[in-house]
């Protein structure tokens, strides 16, 4: 059901260590999906973020299951769902049909995130959770240790080209603290070559980029770029 093939053929696991670059496919043109996705996993991306809206838990509505099962058989990256809807468990399965390798949802939009996860990872995908800014790590302590991933909010969630919170990052630094080595932390909204040093020295390890890739003249290098910054400042945020 799901494409853990194709997360196989490019190396690309969950749970390892390591900086990761995941460029979301909301800021790129949408009259040519398949080749923007072409140009940044031939230079090496192997995770595309899909913003999944709703315009009911958030105020804009993106795309849905059927454009991410066009897009499916034209690449073998890792499709990391971000589901920005009111009722992920009712949907969740649509997504994982149309391909997608893992699925967040927000805390924000559940009654029961432990019933939500299990739900997700009954599919046979891994599962994330996600924080709104202003909603607190609390709010996930009943599925923190359950959950392959935490998703940071840095803006709020409906809109690309938004400017960067800092204001979260101290939540990044309580999430690196206590998430298990197989967790990973990523990071999201108005990530770019300015603001990804200091999410990486917090302490994530997955940055979503929108605009600062798809926005940029060559996609791929602007990824690259992205990529180095983050090693260097979490090389350095290590060495302290
Ligand atoms: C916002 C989305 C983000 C968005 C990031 O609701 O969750 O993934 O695409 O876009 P940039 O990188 O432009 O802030
Ligand atoms: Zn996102």
């Amino acid at each position: 059901m799901n494409n853990t093939n194709a997360a196989k053929e490019t190396g690309f696991a969950l749970s390892s260590q390591g900086i990761r670059i995941a460029p979301s496919l909301l800021a790129a043109d949408f009259s040519r999906l398949s080749e923007e996705v072409a140009a940044v996993e031939s230079k090496g991306a192997t995770i595309l973020h899909l913003d999944v809206m709703d315009g009911h838990f958030v105020p804009n509505i993106s795309f849905g299951s059927p454009v991410i099962a066009s897009l499916r058989p034209r690449t073998k990256m890792f499709f990391d769902a971000h589901l920005m809807i009111s009722e992920p468990a009712r949907y969740a399965e649509a997504f994982v049909r149309a391909g997608c390798d893992h699925i967040t949802f927000h805390v924000e939009a559940v009654s029961d995130p432990r019933a939500v996860v299990e739900c997700i990872r009954a599919l046979g995908v891994s599962v994330g959770v996600s924080l709104n800014p202003g909603t607190s790590v609390s709010a996930i302590d009943a599925v923190l240790e359950s959950v392959d991933m935490v998703l940071v909010m840095t803006v709020w969630p409906g809109f690309g080209g938004q400017k960067f919170m800092e204001s979260e990052l101290g939540k990044v630094v309580e999430l690196r603290r206590r998430l298990a080595r197989h967790q990973r932390l990523e990071i999201d909204g108005g990530i770019d070559a300015d603001t990804i040093g200091a999410a990486a020295a917090a302490g994530a390890d997955t940055f979503v980029a929108g605009t600062a890739v798809f926005g940029a003249p060559d996609p791929a290098a602007a990824m690259n770029r992205l990529r180095e910054l983050a090693v260097q400042a979490s090389a350095k945020a290590g060495d302290r």
